[in-house]
C-alpha cells in the first residue's frame, strides 16, 4: 500500500486507475483505525476495484473547546492495519495540503435543514466542516462509492443530502455499527475513558436497546425518552441529548413513522459518546 501526502500524488494515481476502467472505493477516516473502521474498508472492497483511504483530522469540524489538539494520532499503526487490509491507497494530507490558506478564508459546505439538528445543537459548526471536508475529499478521490458508518448516523444522513443536492456522482453506502463484546460502539473517543468509565459505557447501548423495546411495545415516546435520560444519568453519564425520530428526515417522529431511529449521545469523563438504534415497526 501507497501512502500520498499530495492532491497531485492522489490525482495521479487515479487517473492511472480510471484509464483501466477500474472502480474506486473510498473510506475517510480520522485515523486511529479500530474495527469499525476496517469494516468500512471491506464493504469498499466488495463493491470497488480499488479502495482508498484517507486520515485527516480536520480542524474545520472540531469547536474551540472540543478534543482537536488531544485527537489520538496513530499514522504507522494505521498504516499497518490499512497494509493488512489490501488498501491500495492511503492519502493522509497534511493541513497545508487542504487548506492552503489557512481556516478563515474558505467555501463552506452548509447542509442547512439536517445540521442543526441532534448533534449540531452542542456541536453548531460541526457538520458544515464535516460535509466541506468530505465534499473536498470527493473531488480529489473522485471515487464510485464511499463508506459511511451507520454509528455516525447524522453524519451519514448530512453527507446523502449533500450527495443529492448538490447532485454528486458518487453512491453512498453506509455500514452497521461495529461493537465490542459488551455493545460499546467502538470509537477512537473510547480511548479517553478510564477504566472505571469503560465499564459504564456499555449502558448507552443498553439504554437505547430498552428504548426501542419500550417504542416496540407501544409505549408513549415522551416517557421512553424521559426514562432513557434518567438512566443515563443514573449510570453516571451527563446525557446530551436522547431523540426518537423519522430515520429519513431526522425529525422527531410521529405516531405515523415506521421506519425510526433512536439517536443519543452523552458526557461520559472526557469523552462525548453517541450511539444510535434503527427501530421498524411492522
Ligand atoms: P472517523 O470518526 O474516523 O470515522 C470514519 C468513518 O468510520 C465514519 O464513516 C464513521 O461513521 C465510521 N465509524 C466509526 N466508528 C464506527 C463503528 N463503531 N462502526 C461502524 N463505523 C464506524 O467520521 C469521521 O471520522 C469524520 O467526520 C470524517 C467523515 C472522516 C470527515 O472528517
Amino acid at each position: 500500500m501507497k501512502t500520498v501526502y499530495s492532491i497531485d500524488e492522489v490525482q495521479a494515481f487515479i487517473n492511472e486507475a480510471k484509464a483501466t476502467g477500474k472502480t474506486i472505493g473510498f473510506v475517510p477516516t480520522m485515523g486511529n483505525l479500530h474495527d469499525g473502521h476496517l469494516s468500512l474498508i471491506h464493504k469498499a472492497r466488495e463493491k470497488t476495484d480499488i479502495v482508498i483511504a484517507s486520515i485527516y483530522v480536520n480542524p474545520l469540524q472540531f469547536g474551540a473547546n472540543e478534543d482537536l489538539e488531544s485527537y489520538p494520532k496513530t499514522l504507522a499503526e494505521d498504516q499497518a492495519q490499512l497494509k493488512e487490509q489490501a488498501v491500495d491507497l492511503l492519502f493522509a494530507p497534511s493541513s497545508n495540503e487542504i487548506y492552503p490558506h489557512g481556516m478563515e478564508h474558505h467555501t463552506s459546505v452548509a447542509v442547512v435543514h439536517l445540521s442543526n439538528l441532534h448533534c449540531g445543537k452542542s456541536r453548531p459548526s460541526h457538520f458544515t466542516g464535516v460535509a466541506t471536508i468530505v465534499c473536498k475529499l470527493f473531488n480529489i478521490v473522485q471515487p464510485d462509492v464511499a463508506v459511511f458508518g451507520e454509528k455516525d448516523f447524522q453524519q451519514l444522513a448530512v453527507i446523502r443530502s449533500m450527495v443529492n443536492d448538490l447532485c454528486m456522482p458518487v453512491k453512498i453506502v453506509g455500514a452497521p455499527i461495529a461493537r465490542n463484546s459488551e455493545g460499546l460502539a467502538l470509537s477512537s473517543r473510547n480511548g479517553y475513558l478510564t477504566r472505571q468509565e469503560l465499564a459504564i459505557a456499555p449502558a448507552l447501548n443498553q439504554m437505547l436497546e430498552n428504548a426501542k423495546q419500550e417504542v416496540l411495545s407501544g409505549r408513549p415516546y415522551d416517557h421512553i425518552l424521559r426514562d432513557g435520560i434518567a438512566r443515563l444519568a443514573q449510570a453516571g453519564f451527563k446525557p446530551d441529548y436522547l431523540d426518537i425520530c423519522n430515520r429519513e428526515t431526522l425529525l422527531p417522529a410521529t405516531q405515523q413513522d415506521k421506519s425510526l431511529v433512536i439517536l443519543a449521545a452523552a458526557y461520559l469523563g472526557k469523552a462525548r459518546l453517541i450511539d444510535n438504534i434503527q427501530v421498524d415497526i411492522n
